[in-house]
């Protein structure tokens, strides 16, 4: 599907679906809903005088085109209160809209977005649109191989009338945005719903490979024989009972010239059974995405790339299946982390804070002026903040600030948790260091901890995305399945960094 702004009127539009919108405060339409109105003998007007036609917030009626459009058909959708109207609402609605538009088989969508774009920055109001229309319609169908199972109606292009024509320019390098944005979060989405045994570690390497060789990057796979030269222990001690190779993948992107790179170091378990520990039988196939955060990193860094960014990035994806087996570490093992820390193993199921303490800590030897970890560490998350927010730790204020502002513009919600000294007592272990449990209290909170030691003073954010790794139905931008959430919010956290 392509998302294209011409800078002309809807009715000029050869297009087989007219999108017009009407708010809520009455009064005049807008003069692209005016133009479709009168070509359709004023049936909107007519349907607001009926009070069919109220302009609430994501109303959408379907009206007949006549002969006097080029359309066959018009969809007049609410926008609601103009002052209500924000980035996020715009995005949201878009993402609902596409999936109405594909249920109608609408074909060639043209769309004019009057009221959206004067309430908002037109290349806000473009972005929005973009990245509605692109995250909304993502499914996971590829291996549906019969043609009756797979869906059949389409949305096949979108173009984006607007008439004024500095607006359009600006309109187009939003949707450029928000299409790239969108394309690299539904790429992550593809990583983590591929299921385990087709996205295995040397699959996420050769596809990280493809990725570098798409946009310019530098892709360096360590193997495990490296891995062990550089002693990460630590996450190799997840490996153990897997006859998968581990691959620890890095991705680096120049374009803020000698600065310290900001480091994103996702957790890449492409299977997590518990290992020796092992998980029970119910939902397992959920750990299918237990990649979510190495899918995200390598996503966000090919963005950056796309986007030309003027920042130093690397992107750091520790990946691994956890599988019980002969070899496979057992609980009370001791291992030891790049850095020399020794870990108790209490539990072989709590594996990702062990693959990512040697994730950052190959951060720190790579000079990363800031690291940001992205995992789907905790089911505590889950239980703490639902599907809604993901959990963020950070051991630096500023660096809060500039993750809170990254995940508002991408609409990500999140929330702060605490990483008070007095929760170290609770991974204290008798025979090593620390140990990777701290026990039920506090659950998401321990895990940070054992992050946190890892880390020293190096700025960092933790993001724990298990509670918001998926989506059980389609609402907005998210559609059900592996969500590509923090996709976005790691993007617009480096082109904050951007020179
Ligand atoms: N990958 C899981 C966490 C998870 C659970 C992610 C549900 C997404 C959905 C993680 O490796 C894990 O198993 N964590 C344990 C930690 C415990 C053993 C300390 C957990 O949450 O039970
Ligand atoms: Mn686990
Ligand atoms: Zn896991």
């Amino acid at each position: 599907m392509e998302i294209t702004v011409a800078g002309g009127g809807i009715t000029a539009q050869a297009a087989d679906t007219y999108v017009v919108e009407v708010t809520e405060d009455g009064g005049r339409l807008a003069a692209e809903t005016t133009a479709v109105d009168t070509a359709i003998g004023g049936a909107i007007k007519q349907m607001i005088a009926d009070g069919h036609i109220t302009g609430r917030a994501d109303e959408v009626t379907v009206l007949p085109g006549g002969r006097r459009l080029k359309a066959k058909r018009v969809v007049v959708v609410g926008v609601g209160k103009r002052e209500q109207i924000t980035a996020d609402s715009a995005r949201t609605r878009a993402g609902n809209l596409s999936r109405r538009l594909r249920d109608l088989n609408a074909g060639h969508v043209a769309i004019a977005p009057q009221e959206t774009s004067s309430a908002l920055e037109p290349g806000d109001a473009g972005r929005a649109l973009a990245e509605g229309f692109v995250l909304g319609l993502y499914r996971f169908d590829r291996h549906h191989t019969r043609v009756q199972d797979r869906p059949r109606h389409v949305i096949d292009r979108v173009t984006i009338a607007e008439p004024a024509v500095r607006r359009a320019a600006a309109v187009r390098r939003g949707v450029e945005e928000g299409v790239i944005l969108g394309e690299a979060t539904n790429y992550a989405r593809d990583l983590a719903n591929e299921p385990a045994n087709l996205m295995t570690p040397t699959i996420v390497a050769a596809r990280a490979q493809q990725l570098a060789a798409e946009y310019g990057l530098e892709c360096k796979v360590i193997e495990r024989a490296e891995a062990e030269r550089l002693k990460m222990g630590s996450y190799l001690s997840v490996a153990n009972g897997s006859a998968q190779p581990p691959k620890f993948i890095v991705l680096t992107y120049r374009g803020g010239g000698t600065g310290r790179p900001v480091a994103l170091v996702g957790k890449g378990i492409t299977f997590d059974t518990g290992g020796i520990s092992l998980k029970p039988a119910e939902n397992m196939d959920a750990m299918k995405g237990d990649m979510s955060g190495a899918a995200s990193v390598i996503a966000a860094i090919g963005a950056l790339a796309r986007l030309k960014a003027k920042v130093n990035v690397m992107a750091i994806a520790p990946c691994t299946e956890n599988m019980p087996g002969g070899t496979a570490t057992k609980p009370g093992d001791v291992v030891y982390a790049m850095d020399g820390t020794s870990i108790e193993v209490l539990n072989t199921d709590a594996e990702g804070r062990l693959v990512l303490a040697d994730g950052i800590a190959y951060a720190k030897t790579q000079g990363a002026a800031t690291i940001v970890d992205v995992a789907t560490l905790t089911g505590a998350m889950g239980v703490a903040l639902g599907g809604v927010r993901t959990g963020v730790f950070c051991n630096h204020d500023r660096t809060m600030s500039e993750l809170e502002r990254a995940a508002a513009a991408a609409g990500e919600k999140v929330w702060r948790l605490p990483l008070d000294a007095e929760y170290d007592d609770q991974i204290k272990s008798d025979v090593a260091d620390i140990k990777n449990t701290g026990g039920r209290p506090a659950g998401s909170i321990t895990a940070a901890k054992f992050l946190e030691r890892f880390v020293g003073t190096t700025p960092w954010v933790h993001l724990d995305i298990a509670g918001v790794m998926s989506r059980s139905s389609d609402s907005g931008v998210w559609v059900k399945g592996m969500s590509g959430n923090p996709v976005r919010t790691l993007v617009h956290f480096a082109l904050g960094r951007a020179r």
